[in-house]
């Protein structure tokens, strides 16, 4: 019995109101101008939608290649970014472009209550699978087998980054650079490497894959290089994947429980191989 799917945590937008500012972007055209550049940059290779402000400030702060910034208020968007987030302000101040709250949400209806959109383009593939593949790999890569939860995807991409993991693999048709996952993630995928890959082409290194039929986590230390893989919400890890598996690990429950959450498994997952180090 399954209890685990989570539904998406979209949230709907509540930013300001639909009231336009002074200072607007001026006259029609000037408004179509940056409407027609916007769409255009959102048509570039690898173009990446940053919703709201903590999604931009990471992708500023870890070296995003941020090209266009949009919002209704610049004036509140530099207040924002002065008070949150002082290292981004110069970055924000340069790019940021006045639209009409009513226009802006042409371009993104469900604007975050942070007012403020921008276009990114992500970091290559090839460059992930460069810092993926890197030796000697001094901290595990997070494989998410076939999720199917947006917010999960964010939240362990975000987990990720904070524990200075290698990077974030899924497998599967979910995009990993989704806006919505870009969101749950805060746009911390800058600060680690997330790509979505076969299981055959996997990185190199010892697979510990993390299922409740596994072995004690408590008498298993994970290596810096290993592989930690999670199964998807509903079915849990794969066949396959077990096939691969150096080691089934689980993270003992109580009777009764049939399964964490992915991303609080993941956190788990990470603590403990952190807690390994000092
Ligand atoms: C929501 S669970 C999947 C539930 C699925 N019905 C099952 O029984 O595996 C998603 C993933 O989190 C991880 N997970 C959840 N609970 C775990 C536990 N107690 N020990 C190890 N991994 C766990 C596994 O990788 C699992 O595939």
């Amino acid at each position: 019995m399954d209890d685990t799917v989570d539904e998406p945590v979209d949230q709907p937008g509540d930013g300001p109101g639909d009231e336009p500012t002074d200072g607007l972007v001026e006259g029609p055209m000037d408004k179509d101008e940056v409407v027609r550049a916007w769409r255009a940059a959102e048509r570039e290779p690898g173009a990446v939608l940053l919703d709201g402000f903590h999604a931009l400030k990471h992708a500023l702060r870890f070296g995003g290649d941020v090209r266009r910034m949009l919002t209704a208020d610049r004036t509140a968007l530099r207040a924002l970014a002065a008070e949150l987030a002082g290292d981004v302000a110069p970055a924000v101040d340069a790019l940021a472009v006045e639209l009409p709250q009513a226009v802006l949400r042409t371009l993104a209806p469900r604007l975050h209550p942070t007012g403020v959109i921008a276009l990114a383009v992500r970091p290559s593939p090839e460059a992930n699978l460069a810092a993926l593949a890197g030796r000697p790999r001094r901290a595990p890569v997070v494989l998410l087998e076939n999720p199917r939860n947006l917010g999960n995807v964010g939240a362990v991409i975000r987990l990720a980054a904070g524990f200075g993991a290698t990077g974030v693999v899924t497998t599967g048709d979910l995009d990993p650079w989704h806006p919505t996952v870009l969101r749950g993630s805060a746009g911390l995928h800058f600060a680690t490497a997330v790509e979505r890959l076969a299981l055959p082409q996997l990185p190199a290194g010892p697979l510990y894959v993390l299922d409740p039929e596994g072995a004690d986590i408590r008498d298993l230390p994970f290596p810096d290089d290993a592989l930690l893989a999670f199964g998807t919400e509903r079915h849990g890890v794969s066949a396959e994947l077990k096939a691969r598996a150096d080691r089934l690990v689980a993270v003992p429950m109580q009777p009764g429980v049939s399964s964490f959450n992915l991303a609080t498994s993941v956190a788990m997952g990470l603590f403990h191989w952190m807690s390994g180090k000092r």
